[in-house]
């Protein structure tokens, strides 16, 4: 198997199905899934274990209150967090998800001091920033997920839209993850041929409009809870490039310092992912209104570290 151990933080929708998906790719020997809910890691964990011998893996999943299982992990998925509640304003929110990353951070880096680290906890970008704070690793060792998220999503819409297979369509999702995302319609293909080849400006809008909408259009339909099953493989997808040293190009928040004219902050960009996390940024011409459309994506997410001044 690829790697020894990876831990999963946040037991919640996201981080169950993180650990199946995990346990069931054969990912790691072991995989350990950590939440401050009593019973709730153990619960689910060894139920996912006792899956193994119907699906057929052999990677062990183990549940804790506790970081002493994770200790020596190879990759960190972190997906602890609240979600807003009635009454709470979103700087308390932020506040809130900081405090929890902040400490997560600090316990990967004392059981695990060269684990790589995916975050998934919103707001995305900079719960990203505060764990490179907390764990002091360099930026080749904390990544975000996002990219892959949001350019699923714009891949499913445009499979519908066409009536194809989404192993035909290639696309590319920059920016923070929010509402101020950067879908590139300029490099969507559906096997090579340009997307703008195949579909008509005005359905093109509608589709990057969706794209845009995509967590808030599956929060109106759950109601209690936003998307995990997408979320999770995502994150997965990320978490096996680097186990497996695939070095993939994938859209992912990285830590900028002077790519895409930007420093100083979290951001989604082409990532190489491989072992040791990011392997390298890769930066793609942009048309003008592309470029402005992420300057304007980097002010929203700095507006949103704003917040976090005191905390
Ligand atoms: P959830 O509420 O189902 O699960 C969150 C879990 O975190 C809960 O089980 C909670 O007990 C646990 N938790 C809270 N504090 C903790 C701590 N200090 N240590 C360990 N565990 C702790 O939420 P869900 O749906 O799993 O989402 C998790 C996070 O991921 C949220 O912040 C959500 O907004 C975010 N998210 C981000 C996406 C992205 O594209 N980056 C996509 C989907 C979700
Ligand atoms: C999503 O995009 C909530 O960030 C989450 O589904």
């Amino acid at each position: 198997m690829p790697a020894r151990k990876i831990t999963v933080v946040g037991a919640g929708h996201v981080g169950e199905v993180c650990a199946q998906r995990v346990a069931e790719k054969e990912l790691c020997q072991e995989v350990v899934l950590i939440d401050i809910v009593d019973g709730i890691p153990q619960g689910k964990g060894l139920d996912q274990w006792q899956s193994a011998p119907v699906e057929g893996f052999d990677t062990r999943v183990v549940g804790s209150q506790e970081y002493g299982p994770a200790e020596g992990s190879d990759l960190f998925i972190v997906t602890a967090g609240i979600a807003r509640k009635p009454g709470m304003s979103r700087d308390d929110l932020l506040r809130t998800n900081a405090g929890i990353v902040r400490s997560v951070g600090r316990e990967i880096a004392r059981v695990a001091p060269e684990a790589v680290v995916i975050v998934v906890s919103n707001p995305l970008d900079v719960m990203a920033y505060v764990m490179k704070e907390a764990t002091g690793f360099p930026r080749e060792r904390v990544i975000g997920m996002a990219g892959v998220l949001d350019t699923a999503r714009f891949r499913a819409f445009i499979a519908m839209e066409l009536d194809v297979s989404v192993q035909d369509i290639q696309a590319l999702v920059l920016g923070g993850h929010g509402d101020t995302m950067v879908p590139l319609a300029s490099y969507a293909s559906v096997s090579g041929i340009p997307l703008t080849q195949l579909v008509a400006p005005d359905r093109l809008e509608a589709l990057i409009d969706r794209t845009r909408n995509g967590g808030a259009e599956i929060v109106g339909y759950l109601k209690t809870g936003s998307a995990y099953y997408a979320p999770s493989a995502a994150a997965v997808q990320m978490a096996e490039a680097v186990v497996k040293n695939q070095r993939r190009i994938l859209p992912a928040a990285a830590y900028l310092d002077g790519e895409y004219g930007e420093r100083g902050i979290y951001l989604g960009v082409p990532c190489k992912l491989g072992e040791g996390g990011l392997a390298e940024i890769v930066e793609v011409d942009l048309t003008s209104d592309e470029e402005a459309a992420l300057a304007r994506s980097a002010d929203h997410v700095r507006a949103t570290m704003a917040g976090l001044e005191g905390s």
